[in-house]
């Protein structure tokens, strides 16, 4: 039994694949390093003494997935690969859609053709657009999403549902992470965005570290607590545990099952700030600035489905969260 991991080299693969190789999994990552480098699986070697089997390419390269699948005994797919920037998707809609549905389309085709039929797939609490009421569930309402990124993961998340109805033998998983942050207690393997981050904790972290000047808060008229967003922030490693939790899933009996992966806690803006100070002990020069376009209000996660079906739920705190992901700045201010 092995496991293929698409964009196993990236920050939640990467991750992902230490606990795999700690629980024993036969791995193999493929990666064609868009958006990572060589060296996080190099890291996660020296943290558990194990290696996975690293071949560099793409999914959209159905040859390149043919010699995969024809060199390993593969059982499982665990699929990571895409882009994921939500800014980035509106400028360039066509490499999203290209990456993250055709690019999915080639390798459900190829695991047909080599009869691998289950996969577990990294989607987003995205889909959810402009929730209706928190916390979401997974019944909730999809697909009012408001960006190509998040437009790519409502439709793949369909394909998906459709391909497991028309073939009885595909056994299919949907993970929709709330907001990933955090790195491993280690501090050898974390977060390394490229240029100025998008996301909260990474540009937190820099502003810590001195690469970044200050942390504009986008919007504190919000109807929330504080006025200022409120999130689901999840740690990765709490998220790593989800993915052998849904591999190894046997209580459902369906074929096509989604569950949130989320602390059903949310936080504000202000309050991640607070707990990164307290934790760190460094002041974070902060001003407040106009909403982001596209942010909404508040997102939170009812992540019981998980807990009842996989026997999962998250179990490291906010300061855990700070801790670590200070932990992997401080040591690699430059990222890798
Ligand atoms: P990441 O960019 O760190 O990892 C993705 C990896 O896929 C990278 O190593 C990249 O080089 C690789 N990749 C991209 N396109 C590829 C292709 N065509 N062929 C082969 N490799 C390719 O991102 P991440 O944060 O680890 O996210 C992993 C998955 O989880 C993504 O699908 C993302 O959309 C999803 N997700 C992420 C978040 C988040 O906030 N990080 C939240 C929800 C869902
Ligand atoms: C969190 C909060 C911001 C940066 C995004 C994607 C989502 C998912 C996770 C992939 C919000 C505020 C942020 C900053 C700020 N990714 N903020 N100043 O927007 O919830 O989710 O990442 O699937 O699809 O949309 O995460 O970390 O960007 O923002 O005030 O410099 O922090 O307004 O309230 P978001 P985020």
């Amino acid at each position: 039994m092995a496991i293929l991991v698409t964009g196993g080299a990236g920050y939640i693969g990467s991750h992902t694949v230490l606990r795999l190789l700690e629980q024993n999994y036969k791995v193999i990552v493929i990666d064609n390093y868009s958006n990572s480098s060589p060296e996080s699986l190099k890291r996660v070697s020296e943290i558990c003494n194990r290696s996975p089997i690293v071949q560099q390419g793409d999914i959209c390269d159905r040859y390149f997935l043919r010699k995969i699948f024809e060199s390993y005994p593969i059982t499982d797919v665990i699929h990571f690969a895409g882009l994921k920037s939500v800014s980035e998707s509106c400028v360039k809609p066509i490499e999203y859609y290209h990456n993250n549905v055709c690019g999915g389309m080639i390798l459900l085709e190829e695991m047909q053709r080599y009869c691998v039929n289950r996969l577990i797939f990294s989607s987003s609490a995205t889909v959810y657009g402009e929730p209706e009421r928190v916390p979401l569930d997974e019944l909730s309402k999809v697909g009012g999403t408001t960006n190509p990124y998040g437009t790519s993961k409502y439709i793949f998340e369909r394909i998906l549902e459709d391909v497991s109805i028309a073939n009885p033998k595909m056994n299919i998983t949907v993970l929709r992470y709330f907001n990933p942050v955090g790195a491993h207690q280690s501090g050898k393997i974390g977060e390394d965005p490229n240029g100025i981050p998008n996301n909260l904790i990474p540009f937190i972290s820099q502003v810590a570290v001195g690469r970044l000047e200050y942390l504009s808060v986008f919007g504190n008229d919000y109807l929330t607590i504080d006025g200022t967003g409120v999130r689901d922030y999840i740690h990765v490693m709490d998220l790593a545990d989800g993915h052998i939790a849904a591999l190894e899933n046997k209580k459902s009996n369906r074929r096509f099952n989604i569950y949130n992966l989320g602390t059903g806690v949310g936080h504000s803006v202000l309050e991640i700030i607070a707990a990164f100070e307290r934790i760190t002990k460094i002041n974070i020069n902060y001003k407040i600035k106009e909403r982001r376009a596209g942010d909404i209000a508040e997102c939170w996660a009812d992540p019981s489905l998980a807990e009842k079906e996989l026997g999962w739920k998250a179990l490291r705190s906010i300061d855990d969260m700070m801790r670590d992901s200070w932990s992997w700045q401080k040591k690699n201010p430059n990222g890798y």
